[in-house]
């Protein structure tokens, strides 16, 4: 069977020794200056970058490039209700170097995504199912000619991903802080797999430390 066309998925994010990408308040503060450089510059290496929308509600992000000289991305959300507030930063902050395309589902109202739309958002529509289809979205990104994408969090959306065996390399910082609280968000959330065999393996390609934090490269087994 042919795989599906699909863009170059790059899981990428900053998590505490016990695998919290937030605390249970919602501080996201886990990279240093440096690492957030870093970061910076594997924006500069895709074609998009993407975060669920409950990131966009925590955390305002503008998700643009700073440090590095750039020509833009595409901006991508998944928000299934089309929800995010129209004065969103994702949404006002420099359009035109970064594109801001919404993914939603085609139980939405077309006067609705008019609305996005008179802000110049692209929005897609994916499935008719309760949340973003993501194989469908990722066909179409592919056929916009969208062909990596770094995908940003949170959790729950990078639980999507991994239960579909959809990311091809992760990029993990881990700093030196343990959390805990169950109801600080994970790397990934969601139901999880019930035995080791069935989900995704990676191999580790690069290991770096610094500081008192560890970067982390991986591959996917294929
Ligand atoms: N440390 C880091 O590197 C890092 C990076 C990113 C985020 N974060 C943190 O992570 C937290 C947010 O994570 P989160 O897990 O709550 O939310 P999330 O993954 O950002 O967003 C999940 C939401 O996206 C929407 N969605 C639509 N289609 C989906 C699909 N197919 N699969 C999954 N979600 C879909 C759903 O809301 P609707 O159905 O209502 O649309 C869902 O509740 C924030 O605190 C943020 O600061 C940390």
């Amino acid at each position: 069977m042919k795989a599906i066309d699909k863009p170059y998925i790059i899981l990428s994010a900053a998590m505490t020794i016990d695998g919290k990408i937030a605390s249970k308040e919602g501080d996201t503060d886990i990279s240093d200056d440096r690492d957030w450089k870093e970061v910076h510059k594997l924006r500069t290496k895709v074609d998009a970058i993407l975060v669920g929308k409950n990131t966009i509600l925590a955390d305002n992000p503008k998700l643009h490039i700073k440090f590095y000289s750039h020509s833009g991305y595409f901006r991508i959300i998944v928000d299934s209700n089309l929800s995010i507030p129209l004065d969103s930063n994702v949404i006002t902050y420099q359009p035109e170097l970064y594109p801001t395309i919404i993914c939603t589902t085609e139980n939405v109202s077309i006067d609705k995504i008019s609305e996005y739309k008179a802000k110049s958002i692209e929005v897609i529509t994916s499935g008719r199912k309760e949340r973003v289809d993501i194989n469908i979205m990722l066909l179409k990104l592919y056929q916009m000619g969208i062909r990596s994408i770094l995908l940003e969090g949170g959790g729950n959306l990078n639980w999507s991903f991994i239960k579909e065996n959809l990311v091809d390399e992760i990029r993990l910082t881990i700093a030196p802080w343990i959390i805990g609280g169950q109801d600080a968000i994970s790397l990934v959330e969601g139901d999880g797999f019930s035995r080791m065999k069935d989900a995704p393996r990676y191999y580790l390609s690069k290991v770096k430390t610094r500081n008192n934090y560890v970067k982390l490269k991986f591959l996917k087994l294929t």
